[in-house]
């Protein structure tokens, strides 16, 4: 008989970042602003740019391959694929699927994508979290891949400047040990604020017409200043949230792994939780704000520094368009191989 399932952890993780480098300087030729401006109203220094014909399945697919060589695992160990994404390949079938067939997974896996903007991968985590706990799966690839460049409007300086491209992996597993891996967590959304970042048009509602793409529906469009002030308010609640759940104080976590949306934001939610900011492991300075890879962009610079450390607890959380929130306290847990 096989051990009951107790906990699920993150085994391993693996990242890919297109290679074109945009810096605050290059955005200045083409819309009004400048390094300084973006540099001090969100940290951004330079994004990552995806390649024509890199599209989110691929980007994932290459996290997905380094995330499970790290763990020595082959393709056909993974049971179930999740892809966080808003700016999924095509409409249908999902990114999941065509990432499945690009790592050769197995045919017989379910495989399928999570709609839930900055916070995807958190949603996403907790879901395959879940699943796995039923005990019908052992191994899980959670995927966040985004590619914002094609959804943002290049000509607007309030949006286009905070955006980059990028994919992380991570393989989730079960075991029978208790207490450690996903010890608590949360998730959240508000869809009376939907309107504060959103795109209009390109769904069934609006589909393609060539009024919707001259009048540039197609791109995401954002009340920043509204969003900043949620985001702050609703990340700082979901961590104190997440750790009374789990019957821990913020002065035994190690780590705090946050959105990488705008350092101001992260600052914020620091001062709230009368936490260092030097706890908060930060790369939107490199990257900008990826969506639902920026947590797993955040969390694996951070594994591989070598800042997190076995047994560490660590609180990653997020929040986005939806408007929708999560947040998931983990006990860091490296298996011995
Ligand atoms: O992933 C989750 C969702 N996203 C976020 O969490 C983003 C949340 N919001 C933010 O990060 C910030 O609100 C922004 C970085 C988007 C904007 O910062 P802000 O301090 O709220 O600036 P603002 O929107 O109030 O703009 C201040 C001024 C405005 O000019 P006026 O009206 O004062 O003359 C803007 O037009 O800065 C102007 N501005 C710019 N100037 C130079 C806006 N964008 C730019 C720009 N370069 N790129």
């Amino acid at each position: 008989m096989s051990s009951p399932v107790l906990s699920v952890f993150i085994r391993s993780l693996g990242v890919h970042t297109p290679e074109r480098v945009v810096t605050n300087e290059e955005l200045s030729k083409t819309v009004d602003t400048s390094d300084e401006w973006i540099k001090t109203r969100s940290g951004i220094s330079e994004r990552r740019i995806a390649g024509p014909g890199e599209n989110p399945s691929d980007m994932g697919a290459r996290a997905a391959q380094k995330a499970l060589a790290r763990a020595n695992l082959q393709p056909s160990d993974i049971d179930l694929v999740i892809v966080a994404t808003m700016t999924p390949d095509v409409p249908f079938p999902s990114t999941a699927c065509l990432l499945q067939a690009k790592l050769g997974l197995r045919r017989d896996i379910p495989c399928f994508d999570i709609s839930a903007a900055c916070s995807g991968f958190v949603y996403a985590l907790q879901v395959g979290t879940d699943m796995l706990k039923s005990g019908r799966y052992r191994l899980a690839l959670i995927v966040g891949a985004e590619k914002l460049s094609s959804v943002v409007d290049w000509s607007d300086r309030t949006t286009c400047v905070l955006f980059g491209d990028g994919a992380g992996a991570a393989i989730i597993e079960t075991t029978p040990q208790a207490n450690v891996g996903v010890l608590s967590n949360l998730l959240g959304a508000d869809g009376n604020n939907a309107e504060l970042l959103h795109c209009a048009a390109g769904g069934s509602a609006q589909p393609a017409t060539p009024n919707s793409i001259s009048s540039g529906q197609h791109f995401l469009r954002m009340n920043g200043k509204e969003v900043f002030k949620h985001a702050v308010r609703v990340m700082a609640d979901s961590c104190e949230r997440a750790l009374a759940q789990a019957g821990v104080h913020s002065d035994q976590v190690s780590w705090f792994i946050p959105h990488q949306a705008n350092i101001r934001i992260i600052q914020a939610v620091a001062e709230q939780l009368k936490v260092g900011l030097d706890r908060f492991p930060i790369n939107l300075d490199r990257y900008g704000n990826t969506s639902a890879a920026s947590i797993p962009l955040a969390l694996e610079e951070a594994w591989q520094q070598g800042k997190i450390k076995h047994g560490d607890l660590v609180l990653i959380v997020a929040f986005g368009a939806g408007l929708t929130w999560g947040a998931t306290l983990l006990r860091w847990h490296e298996p011995i191989s």
